[in-house]
């Protein structure tokens, strides 16, 4: 569908099945959400089936005007406000004190629920004509990459959902910042598409520390979906990070090593990268220019599923830094290689 000016009858179609209790895949700016009446506990179990997600991992509720946060949290802070003002329709999600006509599964029973209203017109229209917060969580099988594209929802989900809206790639193409206001202090469960540095301007003391659970051997989370193995192709992931130019020799050396083991094997870099590994033999997939990262982003899950369906045993690739985008670019890399991070020059 256009995603300006989408087919209103193909929207009342979709609005009817989630006041049915039925699945929607919808387009968001970040990636393609798997959508259920947030209301109804009966559809919200069909989610996590579908996606195969444990129980314990909660969904984010979406919404299209900010009234309907009194529906949903039972409290909201004058900086949730603030921030909402700021920054929605966009990609951050706040998590907030759980309001009672919220069904418990949408939270996985914390007592807290996360809230986000996505910057694309597609569900804006949707939630509008069904009226309704809409619970969920991104379109692809637990524990794979998110889908930015229809084709991804349909390649993981295909006939586990009642419809796929498609308004082509996600422009963001990682998952939104996920900001927990609920706690004693400001405090960011997942880096995401709004930047670190944009939160700060409205809440200076916000916290991030990464905490990668099975990397540190620590069974206590502080958000459920903060286990390692996420976001992952079915190929090995091998993430390097370091000083730049040793970094591209060390991808160069291991590309080598692995072929010379009869592996097939695939590299995902920077424009910039590709003088730097054209003789390494590998599959080449080049996520954007090293000075745009957000283009990175936005074709960093696409390439991870392309050089799967290429059939490589190994995806070779690196960090892009820990500034603006590259932080949640770090995260999702950190996850896909399941902790092999590989520090080069230190
Ligand atoms: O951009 C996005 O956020 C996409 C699109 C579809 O909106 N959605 C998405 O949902 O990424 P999902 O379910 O894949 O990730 C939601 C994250 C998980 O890490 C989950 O643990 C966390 O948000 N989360 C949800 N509710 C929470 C809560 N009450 N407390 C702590 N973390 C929560
Ligand atoms: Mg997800």
């Amino acid at each position: 569908m256009d995603a300006q000016n989408p087919d209103p009858q193909v929207l009342q179609e979709a609005a009817d099945l989630l006041a049915r209790g039925r699945l929607v895949a919808f387009p968001t700016e970040t990636v393609y959400g798997l959508g259920a009446n947030a209301l109804d506990a009966a559809a919200v179990d069909r989610i996590f089936a579908a996606k195969g997600r444990p129980a314990s991992d909660p969904l984010i509720v979406h919404i299209y005007a900010t009234v309907q946060l009194e529906q949903i949290a039972a409290t909201i802070p004058d900086v949730a406000w603030e921030l909402a003002h700021a920054f929605w329709p966009g990609p951050l999600t706040l998590v907030l004190p759980k309001g009672p006509h919220i069904p418990s599964n949408v939270s996985a029973g914390l007592d807290s629920v996360a809230v986000r209203m996505p910057n694309h017109r597609v569900p804006y229209l949707l939630f509008k004509q069904a009226d309704l917060p809409v619970a969920a969580p991104s379109a692809n099988l637990f524990s794979r990459p998110s889908p930015t594209t229809a084709q991804h929802v349909w390649d993981d989900l295909h006939g586990r959902v009642d419809l796929i809206l498609d308004a082509g790639p996600a422009t963001i193409g990682v998952e939104s910042t996920v900001l927990d206001l609920a706690g004693a202090r400001p405090l960011i469960l997942r880096p995401g598409g709004l930047a670190l540095e944009a939160l700060r301007t409205i809440v200076p003391d916000v916290e991030y520390s990464p905490r990668y659970a099975a990397l540190a051997g620590d069974a206590g989370l502080a958000s459920p979906g903060m286990m390692l193995k996420h976001y992952s192709p079915n190929a090995e992931v091998l993430l390097f990070t370091g000083p730049r130019q040793e970094v591209l020799a060390r991808m160069a050396q291991t590309a080598a090593e692995r072929r010379s083991l009869g592996q097939q094997v695939g590299v995902m870099i920077a424009g910039e990268d590709q003088v730097a590994l054209v003789d390494s033999g590998a599959l080449v997939t080049v996520l954007g220019s090293e000075s745009d990262l957000a283009q990175i982003a936005a074709n960093l899950f696409a390439c991870m599923r392309k050089l799967e369906r290429q059939g490589v045993d190994v995806i070779i690739t690196r960090t892009f830094g820990q500034e603006g985008l590259g932080l949640a670019i770090a995260d999702r890399l950190i996850r896909a290689t399941e902790g092999r991070i590989i520090e080069v020059g230190r």
